[in-house]
């Protein structure tokens, strides 16, 4: 995606110098800083602090700092200690572990001599995979959105989202805003709500931020908001990404998600949750009492950063101490309130049987392709998965 009309991934290594780059995310919208990841410390802390964040995004981070540690000590015991680093920096995305996992996979079986390159190429690996499969999210999120514009008299298809689920969450694309930026390069009139998402702002300093370099219509709302522009008919659906998603369709995504679908099925709004199959985890059937939901620090209700009259960035406190402050950052949406999960494999329903078919096709390494059939507000029965 461009930023100021140069092409930009999330994280990506120095051609010239072969240093982890990644673009610091605590500082934006108001500063615009390019970070060096050194050594699987800077990564882990990268990844705690939210320099970088977004539940794609972590994996790869992750696999690149494994493959960091691993260029000073491959052995078993380093092996094991990166491991519990990292995987102990964020609790929810599931994301994390799997990319774990894999590069865990493909060096332990090797001589500890090849395991540095071995590593550095897999995490290479996993994020051109994740661009690609944001890229084909976004082409089978395009068809919905093609799909919405034909059912409207005239104006743009105004789409509600919550967090931030483009490109700067993912490698490249995004998967929540995939749909909205090929549709946009197709033409289609859009406006987006873009839900500020308390307490981090992910809302509207960085989709907000996304979309202004992309060009693309939009209005900060606050997170409360949702519901009454649902009752006005002001949204045509909702997208939003998911931090890691059930083997029977619940989603985990940033707190304030679940408010958003019970005022989407109240007001016959279609919900759909974009996600790679790395959001997945096989291993849990039940969101609510299988997923660990990060809480975060209680300053994070506390204080606010912005710019003062003199253009610095700065922080205020809202209110005094002496008041608690609790800040779980992420919630649990229940799989019946969600119209589709939009994968890179199609549109798929919220549910066992429709995920067991999906994961079949990925075991199998059937290719992705784009949606065959389209109608309005496409359901899952619609999909080719
Ligand atoms: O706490 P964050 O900013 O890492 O949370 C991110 C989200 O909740 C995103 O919606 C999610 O990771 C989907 S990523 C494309």
């Amino acid at each position: 995606m461009r930023i100021a009309g140069q092409d930009y991934r999330s994280i990506w290594i120095d051609d010239a110098t072969g240093d982890l780059r990644i673009i610091d995310q605590t500082e934006l919208p108001h500063r615009f800083e390019i970070r060096t990841l050194a050594d699987v410390s800077s990564a882990a802390e990268a990844i705690r602090t939210m320099r970088v964040r977004g539940a794609p995004l972590i994996g790869a981070t992750a696999a690149h700092g494994m493959a960091l540690a691993l260029a000073r000590d491959a052995s078993d015991e380093s092996l094991s200690c990166v491991r519990e680093e990292l995987i102990a920096t964020r609790p929810t995305a599931i994301n994390l572990r799997w990319a774990i996992d894999r590069v865990t996979e493909v060096v332990s079986g090797i001589p500890v001599g090849e395991r540095a390159e071995a590593a550095r190429n897999e995490a290479i690996e996993i994020c051109d995979e994740d661009v690609a499969c944001c890229e084909a999210i976004g082409n089978h999120g395009l068809a919905i959105l093609e799909g919405l514009a034909e059912s409207k008299a005239g104006g743009p298809i105004q789409i509600l989202t919550h967090c931030n689920a483009g490109w700067l969450a993912t490698v490249d694309w995004g998967t929540a805003l995939a749909p909205i930026y090929k549709a946009h390069a197709a033409g289609l009139g859009l406006h987006i709500w873009v839900d500020e998402t308390r307490p981090r702002n992910q809302g509207s300093r960085l989709t907000a931020f996304e979309l202004r370099e992309q060009g693309i219509p939009h209005t900060v709302i606050v997170d409360n908001a949702g519901g009454h522009l649902m009752q006005r008919g002001l949204v045509d659906a909702v997208f939003v990404g998911s931090d890691r998603t059930t083997a029977s369709g619940d989603v985990c995504n940033k707190i304030g998600t679940y408010l958003k679908a019970l005022s989407a099925d109240a007001n016959d709004v279609p919900f759909y949750v974009a996600l790679p199959l790395s959001s997945i985890d096989w291993s849990i059937e039940n969101g609510l009492e299988d997923i660990p939901i990060e809480e975060r620090s209680p300053s994070e209700v506390r204080e606010l950063t912005g710019l003062d009259d003199a253009g610095q960035v700065a922080r205020v406190s809202l209110f005094p101490e002496a008041s608690g402050a609790a800040n779980p950052a992420f919630d649990v949406t229940p799989a019946r309130y969600v119209t589709g999960l939009l994968t890179e494999y199609g549109l798929c329903g919220a549910d066992r049987e429709s995920l067991t078919k999906l994961r079949f096709k990925q075991t199998h390494q059937h290719s992705i392709r784009n949606p065959s059939q389209r109608r309005l507000h496409p359901r899952p029965e619609d999909s080719n998965v």
